[in-house]
């Protein structure tokens, strides 16, 4: 196990920002992870565990240990006529376990196709799209304790998954490296087409699901004709998550914006926990809010206009498809990126009273 020092970061993180790290390592077996737990240099140092680096915006060089997780193996535990159990190691790419489970024809994850990033990161924010999330499916997930390098396991209920939200982004942050996760997926028939876009998109190209690889095919189809690719523009998808709010706030909301759009039903899990029908939480998509907001003032090097989709301010701008990702057209630094961000919050609270809060980590 080599530890190299100050280490270009660019290439392993999706909005291709030039930091540095101060060590950095890849861990590609348990026994690697077991030695990386004693060795002075992670002990001593502030740590961060990559994997596809898809859902981070650095803004300053890292001044500790990056670990870079290498652990690889997808494995099917148990099957009987109805359910399939699968075990994929956290440094699998997230894509090729989906690519794995619906050329096998198991249902469950085909939704949630060409999400960047790692299985291990999965959980973390429990990764959704299209009506799924990775709670629909997890079994649980293995994990050491970092200080202690004990191992434990968590089911799904422990991980308190919520809306790109889990207990390792919380109370346990830092404290437990994922190193494998354990899913259910099903051999019967389970589409899930609830989602408008997709329902639209089967529609208009006379799709008949016959097996998940349809669903994947027509997310992936979807996902590319909106969403930047990293590896053409340097993106970390939606920069922001969407907003909930409670029914009065939507209700004053469209009295004076009445064109905007709102979704209750994919919502079900967001009530609060006493479950009254009066705190149920209504989804505004953040896109929108966005888009109806725009720049204080064209400043040099921006494009003027009144939207910020797509506005360009030098390297840095916000999608013109999808107003929710931010890019960075090359040579963006982080702080250019975050200052994008942080007026677009700010423009977004001053139309709507809506405070926007970051999907990405920002580090
Ligand atoms: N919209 C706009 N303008 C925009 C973008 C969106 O008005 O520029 C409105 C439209 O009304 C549209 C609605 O937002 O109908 C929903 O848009 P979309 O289906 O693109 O989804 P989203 O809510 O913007 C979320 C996830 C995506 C995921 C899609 C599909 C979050 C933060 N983002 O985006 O996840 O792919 O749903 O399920 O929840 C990611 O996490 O990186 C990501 C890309």
């Amino acid at each position: 196990m080599k530890i190299y020092q100050n280490y270009d970061l660019s290439k392993l993180n999706t909005f291709g920002i030039v930091v540095n790290a101060r060590f950095f390592i890849e861990v590609r077996n348990e026994k690697d992870l077991v030695e990386l737990f004693v060795s002075p240099e992670f002990k001593n140092n502030e740590r961060m565990f990559l994997g596809g680096g898809s859902n981070v915006l650095f803004t300053k060089d890292f001044d500790g240990m990056v670990i870079l997780n290498k652990l690889k193996g997808i494995k099917i535990l148990n099957k009987n006529s109805k359910d399939v159990i699968i075990r994929s190691m956290s440094g699998e790419i997230w894509h090729d376990l989906v690519i794995f489970a619906v050329n096998k024809g198991y249902w469950g994850i085909e939704n949630l196709s060409l999400i960047p990033g790692t299985v291990g990161a999965a959980p973390m924010q429990n990764i959704g799209a299209y009506g799924t999330e990775l709670r629909d499916v997890l079994e649980n997930i293995e994990t050491y304790q970092i200080e202690t390098g004990a191992k434990r396991v968590f089911k799904n209920e422990e991980c308190e998954l919520g809306y790109r939200d889990s207990i390792f982004k919380n109370k346990l942050k830092g404290k437990y490296f994922i190193f494998a996760i354990t899913l259910k997926l099903s051999k019967i028939e389970r589409k899930n087409i609830s989602y408008k876009i997709l329902q639209e998109h089967l529609k208009k190209n006379k799709i008949k699901v016959k097996n998940p690889k349809d669903i994947s095919d027509a997310v992936t189809h979807i996902r590319k004709s909106k969403l930047p690719d990293p590896t053409i523009i340097s993106n970390a998808g939606s920069f922001f998550k969407n907003v909930f709010v409670e029914k009065e706030k939507l209700e004053e909301l469209l009295k004076i914006y009445p064109d905007m759009p709102y979704f209750e039903k994919e919502n079900k899990r967001n009530k609060r926990k006493n479950g009254s029908k009066a705190s149920v939480l209504v989804k505004i998509p953040a896109g929108w809010l966005i888009e109806q907001c725009g720049p204080a003032s064209p400043r040099h090097g921006g494009a003027s206009g009144t939207s910020w989709k797509g506005y360009r301010i030098g390297n840095a701008g916000v999608h013109e498809k999808q107003a929710l990702v931010l890019v960075n057209y090359g040579g963006a630094t982080g702080k250019e990126v975050e200052d994008l961000a942080e007026q677009i919050t700010a423009s977004v609270f001053s139309k709507f009273g809506l405070k926007l809060v970051p999907e990405v980590n920002l580090i």
